[in-house]
């Protein structure tokens, strides 16, 4: 097994704008040789990754999306982006089934995996969410509900992709799970991609997501399995973002 390259990403979501780009440039100054030793990525919404990967287009910040259509081919699907157009705009990874997608668009796990395909077909790398919610978590459901996810949601045919633990409910708030929760869910993920992957599963790096912050990374990634962060609200901000990075066991 070759050792998993930590990948830490920034999920802007539905925030920054076109001024705010300029808070990767600071990033990429602030992270030093870190950007050599640990995958650095942000996902702007849509209308920014043309312009931010041109920006960034000598490195070492790399530039993803945060969803795709499922749609491989030029189609009539009006509002739709397709992983080609975002792959001809720069873009390497696309962050596929975010829970917010799941809940408020209403995505399943079969067009989370149609997506995670799109993507690989045209070159990117699927960032793909899976995670339980609160009341799932408390009725003993975490193996069931994320075992599932990731049986459904990856893609089926060999390649790189990720895959990112992020439980729900603790998504923009203030509550990580323990560190043995974080450790078992893991575990638990690569178990059930070894199910379907064999071997190829040690090679297939997994992300903790949720409340990250630069307090709390630091300890999150000396957890067994974690490969590193998708983070939300801490990525916005270039000084908040780079403490994070700057606290992985790689980093220095
Ligand atoms: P958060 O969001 O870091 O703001 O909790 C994480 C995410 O939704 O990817």
């Amino acid at each position: 097994m070759g050792a998993r390259k930590p990948l830490i990403a920034g999920n802007w979501k539905m925030f920054g704008r076109a001024a705010d780009l300029a808070e990767i440039g600071v990033l990429a100054e602030t992270i030093g040789a870190a950007a050599g030793r640990i995958d650095i990525l942000i996902c702007p919404p849509a209308a920014y990754v043309q312009s931010s990967a041109w920006q960034n287009r000598s490195g070492p910040i790399l530039i993803g999306a945060q969803d795709c259509s499922p749609n491989g081919a030029d189609a009539a699907r009006t509002g739709e982006v397709s992983a080609a157009m975002l792959a001809d705009a720069g873009a390497k990874y696309v962050i596929v089934g975010h829970s917010e997608r799941r809940q408020i668009h209403k995505e399943t796990d079969d067009l989370v995996r149609q997506k995670a395909e799109a993507a690989l077909s045209a070159g990117l790398i699927p960032i793909v969410c899976v995670g339980e919610t609160q009341d799932e978590r408390t009725a003993g459901k975490v193996a069931d509900v994320v075992g599932r996810q990731v049986r459904s949601s990856v893609p089926s045919q060999s390649g790189a992709f990720v895959v990112a633990y992020e439980p729900v409910w603790a998504i923009g708030g203030n509550s990580t799970p323990t560190l043995a929760e974080i450790a078992e869910v893991h575990a638990l993920i690569r178990e059930t991609l070894a199910g379907q992957f064999g071997g190829q599963a040690n090679d297939t790096r997994i992300l903790y997501g949720g409340s990250v912050n630069p307090k709390n990374a630091g300890e999150i990634f000396t957890v067994a399995g974690v490969d590193g962060a998708l983070v939300g609200r801490a990525s916005l901000k270039a000084a908040d973002f780079s403490a994070i990075i700057l606290g992985h066991p790689a980093a220095v």
